[in-house]
């Protein structure tokens, strides 16, 4: 049991099988986080450093609860405190950590391509938490098994993501991942947040929101990502609520049930309002949970190890 690759950069470089095989130890995994004793001793002779260059709340605490589960030893780095802000360099910061014996890292970092640089400099497994606008490869798989575990196979389900398409990293995995598992995707958002390149990528566009819904099965929707926007894209966030936000009366006239979706953190009364966010159908808390099992599968799959040692 072992990944076609020996990082987790970007869900672009994974087989199909790759993600089912993530997917299949994922299911064992959240087996063992029913019981009550939610923890395998499978990497008890490996430490992973949890290398955070940007803010993350789900992300950060679900890879220290995997890592945690599956028995590793965990270092947490943050950027703000740390010699950082001294000038030390990428490169610098991680040898020096590697050099205290760590065997894997995850990271999250503010600029694009971030853990692809750093696979070319270090021995060590690397596994991307968010880069930027690219990737975020794990809340890719954490939604679609999250769509699998309640609607089956992702074949010809049809998923639309919607919101800053532009600035996400979770839309470009998405988007990789379910073109991956053969199911039909659909980007809708203003024309200023959806990039004219994106068609390339095999995805419809549809910028009618209601319209949009009313073809889908599962709707992902993205934050807008104030801080990636360097020139205003809308009017205002009243507009953006007014015109794109999703709220309980759109839901309603649809007449048929969709799954609600979005990565977190949510602002609420702009993209989705609470009474979406927090009705019936929305799996968002269902993502969160899949994504520790989902993070252990990851982990425990780049490990090479071959026993969970249950
Ligand atoms: N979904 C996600 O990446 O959330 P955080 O930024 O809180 O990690």
């Amino acid at each position: 049991m072992s990944l076609s690759v020996k990082h987790l950069l970007g869900i672009k470089e994974l087989q199909t099988q790759d993600i089912e095989q993530i997917f299949q130890t994922a299911d064992n995994f959240k087996q063992v986080l029913q019981r009550q004793i939610k923890k395998v001793p499978a990497l008890r002779d490996t430490t992973v450093v949890n290398l955070f260059f940007e803010n993350s709340t789900r992300t950060r605490i679900s890879f220290e609860l995997a890592e945690k589960r599956l028995s590793a030893d965990t270092v947490n780095f943050s950027a703000s405190g740390s010699s950082v802000s001294k000038g030390e360099t990428l490169i610098d910061t991680v040898n020096n950590i590697l050099a205290m014996k760590v065997d894997m890292i995850v990271m999250r970092h503010s600029a694009s391509g971030a853990p692809w640089f750093l696979a070319q400099h270090v021995d060590a497994s690397i596994i991307n938490a968010g880069d930027g606008t690219n990737e975020h490869p794990t809340q890719a798989l954490l939604d679609a098994y999250s769509i699998r575990e309640k609607l089956g196979d992702l074949k010809g389900k049809r998923v639309t993501i919607i919101g800053d398409i532009m600035h996400s990293r979770v839309a470009l995995s998405n988007i990789f991942c379910l073109n991956k598992l053969g199911a039909e995707v659909t980007v809708s958002g203003p024309p200023t947040l959806i990039p004219k390149y994106i068609q390339d990528l095999g995805v419809k566009v549809e910028y009618d929101v209601k319209k949009a819904l009313q073809n889908c099965d599962v709707a992902n929707v993205l934050r807008i990502q104030l801080e990636r926007q360097h020139k205003p894209l809308f009017s205002t966030l009243r507009e953006y609520s007014l015109y794109y936000g999703i709220n309980k009366d759109m839901l309603d006239s649809l007449q048929k049930e969709i799954l609600i979706m979005h990565p977190g953190p949510i602002n609420r009364g702009v993209e989705l309002n609470s009474d979406v966010a927090d009705s019936a159908n929305s799996i968002i808390l269902d993502q969160v949970e899949n994504g520790v099992a989902i993070r252990m599968a990851v982990i425990y799959l780049l490990s090479g190890k071959t026993a969970l040692g249950e």
